[in-house]
């Protein structure tokens, strides 16, 4: 084994299409330049793995995601000392889960002297972040793994196409720190389909068709068109009863202080919301000043700033 080993991945953002992707519809999602890095040393004794992010103390899935990725990769988990440091808040919607599911499978390919090829990253992400979200859609390992900006597409493999971002994508991102659970809200909606199969799929045929004109958005510039795009898609995810109080609150906010558009981002867990601005920062601001972290991540720079 070619220890110490190191594995880094991105957090993510998902654009628009969350929650129908899972239904096999698209959705856009960016990798962001902030993301979370996975240290293997030899130890002695059984694996120790110690977590820098409080969430995550005295969780024992970060403990079996490790050694389902050693199995996978033929190492032997005892004896190793896993740490991990994370420029991702957990359980913001950033993707956190799956930065770590990746970040550790490529510590332990590195560990093992192996390079892992993108489909293999892409189906082994996917297998370890179910560790954290039963079935998941898997376009949060897909941003772990790709970064960069994506259409996605769930499928066995998934359908994952990259989008040329011609103009930096201006973007903030703001959370509450106060959880929800994806999984939640994800068996919320199922719940709501199986009792109106017609009138949601209704829906998610128009947020897939308002994905459609935000990548073609995104292709070209336009960030006065993906704000509409973003506005819309609130829309509708206020009718498939995935939003919040604290969303719709926060969004208003992102609106008034001159944001193009703003929407809920991922599952609900956090309260997340990304808005597109012209001055993120002023965005930002607004959004700190009604209680919310947030961070300005511009996508196609590869540069964020925390507050
Ligand atoms: O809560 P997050 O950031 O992991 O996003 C979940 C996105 C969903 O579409 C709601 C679920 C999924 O598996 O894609």
């Amino acid at each position: 084994m070619k220890l110490p080993a190191r594995g880094r991945a991105a957090g993510k953002v998902i654009l628009l299409g969350e929650h129908v992707v899972v239904y096999a519809r698209p959705a856009l999602a960016a990798g962001l330049a902030r993301g979370l890095e996975v240290r293997v040393e030899r130890g002695a004794g059984p694996l120790a793995v110690r977590t820098d992010a409080p969430v995550l103390a005295g969780d024992e899935r970060p403990a079996a995601l490790v050694r389902e990725a050693a199995a996978a990769l033929g190492i032997q988990a005892d004896g190793l000392r896993v740490e991990v440091r994370s420029e991702l808040p957990a359980g913001a919607g950033l993707g956190s889960s799956a930065a770590l599911s990746v970040a550790v499978l490529r510590a332990m390919a590195a560990a093992a002297g192996r390079r892992l090829s993108l489909a293999d990253e892409l189906a082994l992400g996917r297998r370890l972040e179910a560790i954290f979200h039963g079935n998941p859609s898997g376009i949060d390992p897909a941003a772990a793994v790709l970064g960069g900006c994506f259409r996605f597409t769930r499928g066995e493999p998934p359908m994952v196409t990259p989008l040329r971002v011609p103009r930096p994508l201006p973007l903030v991102v703001a959370y509450t720190g106060r959880g929800r659970s994806t999984g939640a809200v994800v068996a919320g909606l199922r719940e709501r389909w199986e009792s109106d199969r017609t009138a949601y799929e209704r829906l998610f045929d128009e947020v897939a068709g308002l994905v459609a004109e935000a990548a073609v958005a995104v292709e070209s510039g336009d960030v006065v068109g993906l704000g509409r795009a973003f506005d819309e898609n609130q829309r509708l995810l206020e009718a498939l009863g995935v939003s919040a109080p604290e969303v719709e609150s926060l969004v208003g906010t992102a609106r008034n202080a001159g944001a193009f558009g703003a929407k809920l981002t991922g599952g609900g867990g956090g309260g997340a919301v990304i808005a597109v601005a012209a001055e993120p920062e002023r965005v930002a601001q607004a959004l700190r000043g009604a209680g919310a972290q947030t961070m300005v991540a511009v996508v196609g720079a590869a540069q964020e700033e925390a507050a």
